[in-house]
């Protein structure tokens, strides 16, 4: 029987417009909006690449509408960007953010709207959960990559370079009024980040639907994530311009943003954040290389959360009646497992941490930090720091 937890809360306000042309929406979208002046947040990379240009040709004769740009995010948002682009918002009265990226670009655009709507000059003080105040001004997002969801959650990370800590906002208010999910953007994506981000939105979907706050709404979008992944990601890394597969992995990064910022994440993360804050590992990767690892640990106490994305994964299948919950699990792991060496072998991106570039000795203080992460307490099953330590143990060397 489908869990359905005695309480639970879910919430998607933001309006989702998809597919090929769906940029020439923007315009009137923006209107609608009662936007003007809007600040266009990007960084050097989206400029060089011509995706700033491709958004300005999608919109014609409103092209103006992207006169304003802040171009100088940075791979980590941090709080000093953060005011800086601030400022440049209040002293040309925009009344609206366009955010044209990903992650750190949203993040910033997120950032800049804590500053702006809750009228603060200092970002540190209303870090945390459910801090915010007021509904935001309108932040409307363009993704170029497609795994970290942040175009539909009411998740905001900034780094404070002082302390190289990561600060975590979380509010209703920080989901963006309006995402458009348009296969031009991410054409041009790298594969070896096609595939790391992927990777992401797969865990997250994953996560969403097997940690302890999951839901039968939040299950809903992790299934379609779950699916369109599995469906698309080599076809997006073997063909970058394939924009159906493209696409499909664009709405799966979001329907796994929806499924994750309305349940939570798991140990995947809670271990995989601290992976990236000790030795710098990209996120996405980090995910793809604990994601099997974090499942074998979790698999006798949750094999039956984990054994329906089996038939999702695979599903021409024969035979599932026969097989328990916990032989589905393994199959999925081992799926996993392969995903990744063909992964490797198509990009680079490494399957196990040594490859990753996180050193033995680091293994110890990953596992301790990673206790202090929140994502650790949603993990369908309880974790010590010697479990983490024998995780990262088996992923370090495949
Ligand atoms: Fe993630």
């Amino acid at each position: 029987m489908r869990y359905i937890p005695e309480y639970f809360e879910f919430q998607n306000p933001t309006k989702i417009i998809a597919g090929n042309q769906a940029l020439s929406s923007l315009p009137s979208e923006v209107q609608k909006l009662g936007v003007q002046k809007p600040l266009v947040i990007t960084d050097q990379g989206i400029v060089k690449f011509g995706l700033l240009d491709k958004v300005k040709s999608a919109l014609g004769n409103s092209k103006s509408l992207l006169d304003l740009v802040f171009d100088k995010v940075p791979p980590d948002s941090s709080i000093d960007i953060v005011n800086e682009a601030t400022r440049l918002y209040k002293s040309n009265g925009c009344d609206g953010i366009i955010a044209i990226g990903g992650g750190s670009v949203i993040d910033t655009a997120k950032g800049i709207n804590i500053m702006i709507s809750e009228g603060t000059d200092n970002l540190l003080n209303l870090r945390g959960h459910d801090r915010l105040t007021k509904p935001h001004k309108p932040l409307i997002v363009i993704p170029t990559t497609s795994g970290t969801g942040s175009e539909v959650t009411l998740v905001a990370v900034v780094a404070n370079p002082q302390t190289h800590e990561k600060m975590l906002f979380t509010s209703p208010f920080l989901q963006p009024a309006l995402t458009v999910l348009d296969p031009e953007m991410t054409v041009s994506l790298p594969a070896h980040l096609t595939a790391a981000t992927a990777m992401d939105a797969f865990t997250h979907a994953l996560e969403a639907f097997s940690c302890l706050q999951k839901n039968p709404f939040s299950d809903s979008y992790a299934q379609v994530a779950i699916e369109l992944v599995a469906e698309n990601i080599l076809k997006a890394v073997k063909n970058g311009q394939d924009k159906e597969a493209r696409y499909r992995l664009a709405l799966a990064g979001t329907a796994a943003g929806v499924a994750f910022s309305n349940s939570m994440v798991g140990a995947v993360h809670g271990i995989g954040h601290t992976v990236g804050a000790i030795s710098h590992v990209h996120h996405g990767m980090a995910m793809a290389i604990l994601l099997p690892h974090v499942m074998k640990y979790n698999i006798d106490q949750m094999a039956d959360r984990y054994a329906p994305v089996w038939n999702w994964i695979f599903p021409e299948a024969d035979g599932s009646h026969n097989e328990t919950n916990e032989q589905k699990t393994l199959k999925v792991i081992q799926w996993i497992h392969e995903l990744n060496l063909k992964l490797h072998q198509l990009t680079g991106m490494p399957n196990d941490l040594e490859k990753a570039g996180v050193k033995r000795e680091q293994l110890h203080e990953i596992a301790h930090q990673s206790l202090n992460d929140g994502a650790m307490i949603a993990n369908p099953k309880e974790i010590d720091e010697n479990d983490a330590f024998n995780i990262l143990n088996d992923a370090f060397k495949i």
